[in-house]
C-alpha cells in the first residue's frame, strides 16, 4: 500500500477539526473540507484553543504553533481533494448527508486513497454502499473519541467487504498520529459506547431505586474505579439529548438491556439537557 502523507478531513465541526490537529500535530498536511471555505476556516480557528492546551500540557512548543496551523489548509470544494491518500469523514450524523459526501468524495479522490467515516450509529457496511465496488475494500470505521487530538483510542471497524490490508494501513496511521487504535465489528454501538451506555443506564437505575445520590454514585466512579470523571458529570459534559438519542439506537438493536430509564427521559423533556442549557442532573446556573 502507498505511503500515507495527503490527508483529508471532510465536515470541521467538533470532530473534524480536532482529528485535522491530530494529524497535523504528527507531519501530515491536511486539507480541512466543510459545506463552505468560511465553516472550515472557522473550524481551523476554533483548534487555537486546543492547541494552546497541548503547549501547557509541553505536548508541542510554541515555536511549532504556526507550523501546525499551517499545515492544515481549509477548503471548500472536492476538487481539492484530487490528491488526497486517506479521508476522513465527520459531518453531521445523518445517512443522506454522509452518503452524499462519500459518493462526491469517490467521484475526485484517486483510486487507491483510503476512506474513513468517524460515524458513531451508522453501519459502516451501509455507508460504504456509497462508494464504487472498485473501492470497497478500501472503506472503513475510524471512530474517534472526544476532544479527538487528546483521546487516544480510535476504534477501527472494517465493513462487510473491507481489505485486512486497508484495516492495517488505518491501524498503523494511527499509530502514527499516536493514537491507540482496537479492531472492532460494524455492530451498533461498536464496543466503547455498548460498554459507557450499559454503565449510564445502570447509574441511573441506582438513582430511581434511591440507592444513592448522583454525587456519592460520581464519587463511587471516581474513587472506587478510578474514572476521571463519574457517569452524572459526564452526561451533563456530553448531553442527555445525545445520551438519550444513543440509547434509543442501541435499544432498538439490543432490546431490554439498553432502554432508557425514564428519569433521563424526563430530564430531556424538561431541557435538564446538562451544561450547554445550564442545568441537567446538576445545576451550573451558578
Ligand atoms: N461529538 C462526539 O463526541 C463524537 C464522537 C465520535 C464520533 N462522532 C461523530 O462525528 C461526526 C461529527 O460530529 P461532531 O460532533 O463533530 O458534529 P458537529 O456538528 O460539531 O460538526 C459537523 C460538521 O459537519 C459539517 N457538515 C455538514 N454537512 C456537510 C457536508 N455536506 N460537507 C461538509 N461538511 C459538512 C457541519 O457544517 C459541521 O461543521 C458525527 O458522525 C458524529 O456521530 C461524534
Amino acid at each position: 500500500m502507498k505511503d500515507i502523507k495527503n490527508i483529508g478531513v471532510i465536515g470541521a465541526g467538533m470532530m473534524g477539526s480536532e482529528i485535522a490537529l491530530s494529524f497535523a500535530i504528527n507531519g501530515y498536511r491536511v486539507a480541512l473540507k466543510d459545506e463552505t471555505l468560511e465553516l472550515a476556516a472557522r473550524g481551523k480557528e476554533n483548534l487555537t484553543k486546543s492547541l494552546g492546551k497541548h503547549i501547557k500540557k509541553g505536548k508541542v512548543t510554541e515555536a511549532d504553533k504556526a507550523k501546525i496551523l499551517d499545515a492544515i489548509t481549509p477548503v471548500g470544494n472536492y476538487e481539492e481533494l484530487r490528491d488526497a491518500d486517506f479521508v476522513i469523514e465527520a459531518v453531521f450524523e445523518n445517512l443522506e448527508v454522509k452518503q452524499a459526501v462519500w459518493s462526491a468524495l469517490d467521484k475526485v479522490c484517486p483510486s487507491d486513497c483510503i476512506f474513513a467515516t468517524n460515524t458513531s450509529s451508522i453501519s459502516i457496511t451501509r455507508l460504504a454502499t456509497s462508494v464504487k465496488k472498485e473501492r470497497l475494500g478500501q472503506f472503513l470505521g475510524a471512530h474517534f473519541f472526544s476532544p479527538a487530538s487528546i483521546m487516544k483510542l480510535v476504534e477501527v471497524i472494517p465493513a462487510l467487504d473491507t481489505t485486512d490490508e486497508t484495516v492495517q494501513a488505518v491501524m498503523d496511521l494511527m499509530r502514527k498520529i499516536g493514537k491507540e487504535p482496537i479492531r472492532v465489528k460494524d455492530v451498533v454501538g461498536f464496543a466503547v459506547n455498548r460498554i459507557f451506555h450499559a454503565m449510564l443506564i445502570e447509574a441511573c437505575r441506582l438513582l430511581e431505586e434511591e440507592v444513592a445520590t448522583p454525587e456519592d454514585i460520581d464519587k463511587a466512579c471516581k474513587l472506587g474505579l478510578g474514572h476521571p470523571m463519574g457517569p452524572y458529570a459526564l452526561m451533563d459534559v456530553l448531553n442527555n439529548k445525545l445520551n438519550l438519542e444513543v440509547q434509543e439506537i442501541l435499544f432498538e438493536s439490543y432490546g431490554e438491556r439498553f432502554r432508557p430509564r425514564p428519569n433521563l427521559k424526563q430530564r430531556v423533556s424538561a431541557n435538564h439537557l446538562g451544561r450547554a442549557t445550564g442545568r441537567g442532573w446538576f445545576d451550573y446556573s451558578k
